[in-house]
Parts: structure tokens; C-alpha cells; sequence
């Protein structure tokens, strides 16, 4: 299963976008399933370390219904609204919580291929800012975060929303970048397959 999560608190941009690169995926045949942020509850990480020891999260919240996902995913889109320049806190807040699953696993997110999404309002507002926080989490999990290639180049999907749902659908070059890096995405993940069924 290839796991989606939104890091946007509303039903707009970044909700549709992620919904449409795992739309894509559906297509080239993978199993998906979308998390968002929207409506949760979900706290930052207190660094109490408990997780170190007990391999769980000791807070109460809704973050318990995405542990189970991440330790069944083999794949992971993370897709954030632009917030002053950067991925938005809710973002952040899942990325750090992850630390139980790897207190659990430590090797839970280990070279298994990820990408990432990135919508602004504004044109260059730090999407590319936002998808480097993203590839940072994956590369310093033994991840492997996978861009949409080197002609035409760019790091993962960006979108220029102009603050609304209507204008994002619009971005004609957002839209190409998410076409590239779904397809390269797909092509790490079936690498993967095959790499993993000559080892068993
Ligand atoms: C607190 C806040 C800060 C924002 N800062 C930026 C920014 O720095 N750059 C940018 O391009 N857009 C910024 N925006 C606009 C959002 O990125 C944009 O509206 C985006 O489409 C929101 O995602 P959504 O459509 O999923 O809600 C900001 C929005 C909010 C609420």
C-alpha cells in the first residue's frame, strides 16, 4: 500500500492534488490510501522518550490511526500547504510524531521510495523550500525520495494555487511536474518489487 498524507487543515489545494497522484497510482495498478490532517487532533512530539522505551507514543490523539498505515506502507507521498516559506506546522507535526514508528521499527521507513507535493498561493512562494524539509525527513530515514528527473527538471510536485482549489487545477506546469514524478515514483516502486522478489 502506498500511503498519502495531507499536511493541510483544509479541503482545498493540497488534499485534491495528493487525491490525484494516488488516483494516478491507482491507475498504474498500486493500492493507496489517503490520510489528512483535516479535523484531527494530532499534538507535536514532547520528546519525553517514552517511545524510545515502550515503542509506542504515550499522547492520546489521533495519530494513532495513521501508525498502523506507515507500518504497512511501502511507499509515502507527503503533500503540504506553503506556510511562511516552509511546509505547514501540521506537516511537521506528523513528520516528527513518526519518531514512535521508528522507535518501534527502526528500520519501518528504510528504502522505501517516497515523494513529495508542495502547494503555494503565491508562484515561488517556498514550494521548493518545503519539498527539501520533506526529501530531508526521507533521506534521514534511509528512505529514498525520488524527484520527477533531471529534463525539465524539479525536485517533486509543485503548485501554484493562487489560494484557491479552482486555480490549482489550472497550473498547467504544476500538473506536469506531478505527472513526472508519479511516473518516476512508480518506477522506484516497481525497482523495488523486483529487487525484493530475487531476494526471496
Ligand atoms: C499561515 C499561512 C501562511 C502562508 N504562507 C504562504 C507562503 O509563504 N507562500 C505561499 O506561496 N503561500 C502561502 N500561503 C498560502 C497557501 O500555501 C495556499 O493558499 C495553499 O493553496 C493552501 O493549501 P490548501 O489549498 O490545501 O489549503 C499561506 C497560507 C497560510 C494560511
Amino acid at each position: 500500500m502506498i500511503l498519502g498524507i495531507s499536511g493541510s487543515p483544509r479541503k482545498m489545494a493540497t488534499e485534491y492534488i495528493l487525491g490525484e497522484a494516488l488516483k494516478m497510482l491507482e491507475e498504474k495498478g498500486f493500492q493507496t490510501e489517503q490520510f489528512s490532517v483535516r479535523g484531527k487532533s494530532i499534538s507535536p512530539c514532547k520528546h519525553c522518550d517514552f517511545c524510545l522505551k515502550n515503542a509506542r507514543c504515550v499522547i492520546k490523539d489521533d495519530m494513532h490511526q495513521l501508525y498502523p498505515l506507515i507500518q504497512e506502507a511501502r511507499g509515502f507521498v507527503i503533500a503540504t500547504p506553503v506556510y511562511n516559506g516552509s511546509m505547514s506546522a501540521q506537516t511537521k507535526m506528523v513528520i516528527d510524531r513518526t519518531r514512535a514508528s521508528l522507535a518501534a521499527d527502526p528500520k519501518v521507513l528504510r528504502q522505501k521510495p517516497g515523494m513529495a507535493i508542495a502547494i503555494g498561493g503565491d508562484r515561488m512562494g517556498g514550494q521548493e523550500l518545503a519539498l527539501q524539509q520533506i526529501h530531508s525527513f526521507y533521506i534521514l530515514n534511509g528512505m529514498i525520495p525520488v524527484s520527477g528527473g533531471f529534463f525539465g527538471a524539479n525536485l517533486g510536485v509543485t503548485i501554484w494555487s493562487k489560494d484557491t482549489l479552482e486555480d490549482a487545477k489550472k497550473d498547467e506546469e504544476g500538473l506536469r511536474s506531478l505527472g513526472k514524478t508519479v511516473r518516476r515514483f512508480a518506477e522506484a516502486l516497481q525497482w523495488l518489487e523486483k529487487v525484493d522478489s530475487k531476494e526471496k
